[in-house]
């Protein structure tokens, strides 16, 4: 049984996945982390349920029968992939994270989001990182500042709240959760038990004061939002906004959506001007795609329900060091390791005095199996010196006896690949039976492929006394 000195003792917590133990750890069981407890002031059951604080009556009881379907209402915005990630357009009183690594377009997407809200609703925008100033500045530079967005510089949750309740809101965003604290505990913005705290209080006020809550918060570099994993469980929606910094394309990802699919993605093209919806975001990966041109291949990626045309690169070239090197961008390397070794055991051909890299263009990651293909057929290009065909497009699973394997969303791809003009089609012997009755058109065009050995002979055919 527990002693009123034990409850009245912080526990301690992981900051990087909210794991909770009695005792400090120097690796957490739960994510691995090291060195990641820290001591967390003692909640007291007061302060755990605050809903005792805004006094509300018990809330009607129906049967499920009795419950109206009539459809939801959303809150839409002109920006439409923002809405589509959405599920259709924010829902009254819901909680969303944005979440993103720093620099990623957090606070500017927040701001374009807002300033269309404003049009119809109260929104209060407040700023815990950046003064007025700043936000003023960032709102002349995108076209924003006639905006009637309500902008205020606080870190004190319970001035926060005042405020919102004050100005009646209808949105409140805050720009970061992490810098936020309660006056009711103890402990310096940015650690675990005060964000769950905040945003635990954050919540109530959106159901019962039926306000819209939006809540940026920043990501550690595994990738997860910093603090407590537990405020992912906590808020209604979780969209991560993703890309590589030193590019301009961006991804908005729902993670979590208790209204809606997580399948959907945003695709946003970060400019001067603030983040642009791209409608054809293919064009602009293919934009600067050299044709002709050894080691380069396009693959239609899947990316939630839709599908992206990016291209493959990869140079193999002559190694003077004892390791050659093997370098991946946006691709997993264990994976391209693992690929190097069918082709090597497969095909006979050998990367052991050669350095291998492989980038994604425009700095998309790609995370699907779909990708096994095309990049041993860019490593192919690049080994025998031949490039590809400039209408070529590959996707397909690659197994560990060099079999080529199919995977989803086949119509998506070609759909897609069709679109930007290409008409010839490397893909799983399965998938192109199945397309080749659902287009019919396409029969010539669709090479089917059981295996590597099979694709590397349809595709350099010139070569064919280099395999094995
Ligand atoms: N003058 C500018 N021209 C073009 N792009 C700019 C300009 N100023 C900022 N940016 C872009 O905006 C990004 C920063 O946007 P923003 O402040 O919205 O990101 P954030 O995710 O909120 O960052 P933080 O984690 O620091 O809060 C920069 O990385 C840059 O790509
Ligand atoms: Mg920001």
């Amino acid at each position: 049984m527990s002693t009123k000195r034990d409850r009245d003792r912080g526990v301690f917590i992981c900051s990087e996945c909210g794991y909770e133990s009695a005792k400090w750890l120097g690796k957490c069981p739960e994510c691995g982390g090291w060195n990641t407890f820290e001591e967390s002031e003692p909640i007291g059951p007061a302060l755990k349920f605050p809903g005792h604080l805004l006094k509300r009556p018990l809330p009607e009881v129906k049967s499920l029968s009795e419950i109206s379907l009539e459809r939801e209402f959303r809150i839409q915005t002109p920006i439409l992939e923002w809405d589509r990630v959405l599920g259709g357009g924010l829902v009254p009183s819901s909680l969303v994270l944005i979440s993103g690594d720093p620099g990623m377009g957090k606070s500017t997407l927040l701001l374009q989001v807002l300033a269309h809200l404003a049009r119809r609703h109260t929104v209060l925008y407040i700023s815990g990182e950046e003064s007025d100033r700043q936000i003023r500045l960032r709102a002349e530079r995108l076209g924003l500042a006639e905006s009637k967005v309500l902008v205020a510089c606080e870190t004190s949750l319970e001035r926060i709240i005042e405020l919102a309740e004050s100005y009646e809101v209808d949105i409140l965003a805050i720009d970061s959760i992490q810098t936020i604290a309660s006056s009711f505990l103890d402990a310096t913005p940015g650690t675990v038990s005060q964000i769950r705290y905040c945003t635990d209080r954050l919540l109530q006020m959106a159901k019962l004061r039926n306000v819209t809550v939006i809540i940026v918060g920043h990501v550690t570099k595994e990738g997860i939002v910093a603090g407590p994993k537990a405020l992912e469980h906590l808020v209604d929606v979780v969209l991560y906004l993703e890309g590589d910094p030193t590019h301009s394309f961006r991804l908005l990802r729902s993670v979590k959506n208790r209204y809606g699919s997580t399948n959907e993605i945003g695709v946003f093209e970060m400019k001067e001007t603030g983040l642009h919806e791209l409608t054809n975001p293919s064009q602009l990966l293919l934009a600067e795609r050299p044709v002709g041109v050894p080691g380069s291949v396009v693959m239609p990626a899947v990316e939630g329900t839709r599908a992206l045309l990016v291209e493959i690169q990869a140079l193999v070239t002559y190694s003077s060091l004892a390791m050659p090197r093997r370098t991946t961008l946006g691709f997993d390397g264990s994976r391209a390791s693992l690929l190097m070794a069918v082709l090597e055991k497969r095909l006979g051909l050998s990367f052991a005095q050669e350095d291998v890299f492989i980038n994604v263009a425009g700095g998309l990651r790609l995370r699907e199996p779909a990708a096994d293909l095309p990049v041993c057929l860019a490593l192919m290009s690049s080994h025998f010196d031949t490039p590809v065909s400039a209408s070529l497009v590959a996707w397909g699973e690659v197994g560990l006896t060099g079999e080529v394997r199919a995977v989803g969303y086949g119509s998506i791809r070609l759909n897609e690949a069709v679109r930007l003009g290409f008409n010839e089609f490397v893909i799983p012997a399965s998938t192109a039976e199945q397309m080749k009755k659902e287009f019919p058109s396409f029969e010539a065009r669709l090479i089917g492929v059981a295996s590597l050995r099979e694709a590397v002979l349809r595709v350099f055919p010139d070569v064919k006394g280099a395999v094995k």
